[in-house]
């Protein structure tokens, strides 16, 4: 297959209708080729599995990335080496070689700008590379989490007016929610059930073919593109306002001097009692996808009381736990500008490389503003990534001892470490602030705080 398309060789491709074979059976037959557009947590896991069945073009904008890719290394560390082996992938970041693809899977960033609304602009741009490539006969299906009605209010205009083609006519298009959960080896994207939508009945079936082929799990159909947008963002939002809840009772408990922790253990033996607890909500899911939804509710004329508390209340919780160390310094005779404060964790959940939105990081930026000494330590989280986004310095590792200690995150080497290596990084007066309860009946009471 060529590596460059002419202007010409592109529009003569636009005539081409595939009379006899639908779009499954010519990627089936390798007479049409896959293409995955953003090649991230979700885009390379999703354009390796489908490399195993189709010919894919793997398309991301980051030249290094791509690099990377090319020599079988996941820039996003997710990976090993062996995942790239036996695929029928190539990788590049040269837009003109999405010519060359006639099924496209969208998986870009769709994150929030400063003032927590929707900043579609990098959607946006992908979906003009594709529509810059597209043919008759193709088509395109989003991953990337959106608010309901954005596939078809933004994106297909988008292609409509690039390409000069008719919606549902020349293409058609589909949206099919990424359930991935990044750090779980267990639920891999092959064995999460996989909801899909098309544009029409047609394109629905050959949607639900396609990933037919890579999802072990099975497929749902969903009766709507919007449907399909609209169940991605609620299964985040759920979370979101059930973790909200938790943080909340964890606010009231504390007033009264009872765990948290004790208490949900005892009221989740009821068997329809749901198992959420309180926590850090980063990261560039849960703590943004409400907003999405939050976004479109108010612009329909809904104003989404009960999500937007939940979103206050779980973005407010790293400053409640950083003031919450420095009032207990403070009542322990402390002076807090002098006091050594370890923090344990800077990534956005456990086991993940991943340092966007990262909630422990706030803890750490708030408590600097009153600590002059704050050991900061991850060995999961890259130092320059943490310099550069945040500002944070990381250190390799704990040195002496420390009058506060905030396990931030529950990586695994956390959860495996000696009730005596805590306890060895301690002053006297020390305590430990275990904001995930990974610790809870270990430690003394005295010496232990948690949510
Ligand atoms: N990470 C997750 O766990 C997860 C889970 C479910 C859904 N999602 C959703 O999936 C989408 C993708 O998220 P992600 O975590 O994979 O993002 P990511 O930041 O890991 O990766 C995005 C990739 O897209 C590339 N990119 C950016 N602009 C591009 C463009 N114009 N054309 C081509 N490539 C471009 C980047 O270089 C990067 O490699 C988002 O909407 C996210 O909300 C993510």
């Amino acid at each position: 297959m060529s590596t460059f398309t002419t202007t010409k060789q592109l529009e003569d491709q636009r005539q081409i209708i595939h009379t006899n074979e639908n779009i499954y059976e010519a990627l089936k037959n390798r007479t049409a080729d896959l293409a995955v557009v953003g090649l991230g947590y979700v885009g390379l896991p999703v354009a390796l599995e489908f490399a195993r069945h189709f010919s894919v073009l793997g398309f991301d904008i980051n030249e290094k990335r791509v690099e990377m890719m090319n020599n079988s290394e996941d820039p996003s560390g997710e990976l090993k080496r062996t995942a790239f082996d036996n695929k029928e992938i190539r990788f590049s970041w040269k837009e003109e070689q999405l010519a060359e693809a006639k099924f496209f899977v969208v998986a870009v960033p769709t994150p929030i700008d400063k003032q927590n609304q929707p900043d579609l602009r990098i959607l946006k741009s992908a979906t003009t590379s594709v529509a810059k490539a597209l043919k008759k006969g193709d088509y395109v299906v989003f991953e990337s989490t959106v608010y309901p009605g954005c596939t078809e209010e933004v994106c297909v205009p988008i292609l409509e007016q690039i390409s000069g083609l008719q919606f549902n006519v020349d293409f058609k298009v589909g949206y099919s929610p990424e359930r991935i959960n990044p750090g779980d080896k267990t639920n891999t994207v092959d064995k999460i059930v996989k909801i899909v939508s098309g544009s029409d009945d047609e394109s629905l079936e050959n949607i639900a073919n396609v990933y037919r082929s890579i999802i072990t799990a099975g497929i749902h159909c969903a009766p709507t593109i919007k449907v399909a947008e609209a169940a991605k963002i609620v299964e985040n939002t759920q979370r979101d306002v059930n973790i909200a809840l938790m943080n909340e009772l964890s606010m009231i408990f504390e007033k009264m001097g009872v765990n948290t922790f004790d208490v949900l253990e005892a009221a989740g033996t009821k068997w329809n009692f749901l198992k959420f607890y309180p926590g850090l909500v980063g990261g560039h899911c849960i703590g943004v996808d409400p907003y999405y939804l939050i976004n479109k509710a108010i612009r329909i004329g809904h104003n989404p009381i009960l999500i937007s508390a939940g979103r206050s209340v779980n973005d407010g919780m790293p400053a409640k736990i950083a003031n919450k160390i420095i009032n207990e310094l403070k009542t322990r005779g402390q002076k807090v500008s002098t006091a050594r404060v370890l923090v344990m964790g800077t990534t956005f959940k456990e086991n993940v490389t991943d340092i966007r939105n990262s909630k422990a990081a706030d803890i750490i930026l708030e408590l600097k503003k009153s600590c002059n000494d704050v050991t900061v330590v991850d060995s999961w989280a890259n130092t320059g990534e943490m310099k550069d986004h945040y500002g944070i310095e990381m250190t390799e590792e704990a040195t002496g001892i420390y009058d506060a200690i905030v396990v931030a995150v529950s990586h695994e080497t956390y959860v495996n470490m000696e009730t005596e290596e805590y306890l060895n990084l301690m002053t006297e007066d020390g305590f430990i602030m275990d904001v995930k309860g990974i610790l809870k009946n270990k430690i003394e009471s005295e010496d232990y705080f948690s949510l």
